[in-house]
């Protein structure tokens, strides 16, 4: 009697995953068959081959504000990499106040998405980069604009000849997109607690982070977030089981609908990386929501139809804390000085 009164106790709370040998390396094994680490080593870009002149030129573009027509937005504004690559507001602030439409993805470990946006519109980063030099409530530019300013500054015509050799025109917008691709592919976030775990370290994660792990897999958020980033890797609708409120998901910003035309795409979007996500509220598309336990329990409802129990979602949370991972180490880039026939900033 009291045997079965213990094993309900140990199921209830369970209590047996992390704490014998044998469970620990069966979870490890299962994780290992839907999660990848991140390699300690940033990813090569297939047709965009990297070398040191690209990536520093990149991660120039990436902080220059003059890129943009009031001379005052860079990449970094809205993708702060000294918070996570993103701007911890609900909707990006850009061009002349205006407030875009979603929240500002993390640009972290971007390179391993299937494709980028919230609605994957874009392929790859290189595809991706000219949108935000262009979008008028980010930096509201032309590609000439951006190409006239670059070319007015002397530096940067010869960092562009080093950068690419091989090219007759150097400086060119979709360089500009290349080098930026090379220094974001390099923004990558490995050690996490989760990452040394997978590759056996037993004292990675904590017991509670443990017990997340297991009900992460064992409630079915691994039917879509898997892989390297746990996420990033297809698209669902958000609200599978059921419509999430309209506070959260807009009805207006239908997903991939938009992208391509296609009924079944209604409110599709890609599954959101997990990546760093304890760093990176608020949260969902429309970054409404800040608490990650709040996330945590909008996901259970609307794509899996589960009231979750507390207790199942602290330690959901807790493993997510676990996929904080090593943040790249920046150098604030000393950017070349403006000349007469740089383009002055307009708003
Ligand atoms: C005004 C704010 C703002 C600026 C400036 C900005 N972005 Fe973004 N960025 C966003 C928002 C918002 C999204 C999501 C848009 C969407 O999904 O429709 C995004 C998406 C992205 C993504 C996709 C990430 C993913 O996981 O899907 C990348 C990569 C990115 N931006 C890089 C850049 C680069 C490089 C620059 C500079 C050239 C830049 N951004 C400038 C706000 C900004
Ligand atoms: C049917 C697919 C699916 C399942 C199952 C699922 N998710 Fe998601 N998840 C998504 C999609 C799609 C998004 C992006 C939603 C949006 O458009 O904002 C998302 C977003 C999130 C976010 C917000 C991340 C951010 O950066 O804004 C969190 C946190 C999250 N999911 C956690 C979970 C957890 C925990 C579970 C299990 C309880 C789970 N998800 C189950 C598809 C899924």
């Amino acid at each position: 009697m009291r045997a079965i009164l213990l094993v309900i106790l140990v199921t209830l709370t369970g209590w047996t995953a992390a704490t014998n040998i044998e469970e620990l390396d069966w979870l490890r094994e299962r994780a290992k068959q839907i999660f990848r680490p991140i390699p300690t080593k940033p990813p090569r870009i297939a047709d965009n081959p990297t070398n040191p002149a690209k990536e520093e030129l990149g991660k120039m573009l990436f902080f220059d504000t003059r890129l943009s027509r009031s001379g005052t937005i860079s990449c970094n504004n809205c993708h702060n990499l000294g918070l996570g690559g993103t701007d911890n507001v609900s909707t990006s602030i850009g061009h002349g106040w205006k407030r875009g439409p979603r929240n500002a993805p993390t640009v972290l470990n971007s390179v391993y998405n299937i494709a980028q946006f919230w609605d994957g519109r874009a392929v790859d980063l290189k595809a991706q980069v000219i949108g935000p030099f262009q979008s008028p409530a980010e930096m509201n530019n032309t590609p000439d604009r951006v190409e006239a300013t670059l070319k007015s500054i002397p530096e940067y015509v010869q960092w562009f000849a080093e950068a690419f050799p091989e090219d007759e025109e150097p400086v060119s917008f979709e360089n500009v997109a290349r080098a930026i691709e090379v220094f974001e592919a390099t923004l990558v976030t490995p050690n996490a607690p989760f990452d040394r775990f997978l590759k056996g370290d037993d004292e990675a994660m904590s017991e509670q982070q443990l017990h997340g792990l297991r009900k992460f897999i064992g409630h079915g958020c691994v039917t879509c977030h898997r892989r390297i980033n746990v996420g990033g890797n297809a698209f669902f609708p958000f609200g599978m089981m059921k419509s999430p409120k309209a506070d959260v998901r807009p009805p207006e910003d239908m997903g991939r609908l938009q992208v391509t035309g296609r009924a079944m795409d209604e409110f599709v979007f890609r599954v959101a990386p997990l990546r760093n996500v304890a760093l990176t509220a608020p949260y969902f598309h429309s970054g409404r929501v800040w608490e990650l336990e709040e996330a945590v329990r909008i996901m259970a409802e609307s794509q899996l139809n589960a009231i979750l129990p507390d207790q199942d979602v602290d330690d959901i949370v807790a493993f997510l804390h676990a996929l904080t991972g090593e943040q790249p180490e920046i150098v604030y880039p000393i950017l070349p000085p403006s000349t007469a026939s740089t383009p002055r900033p307009e708003y």
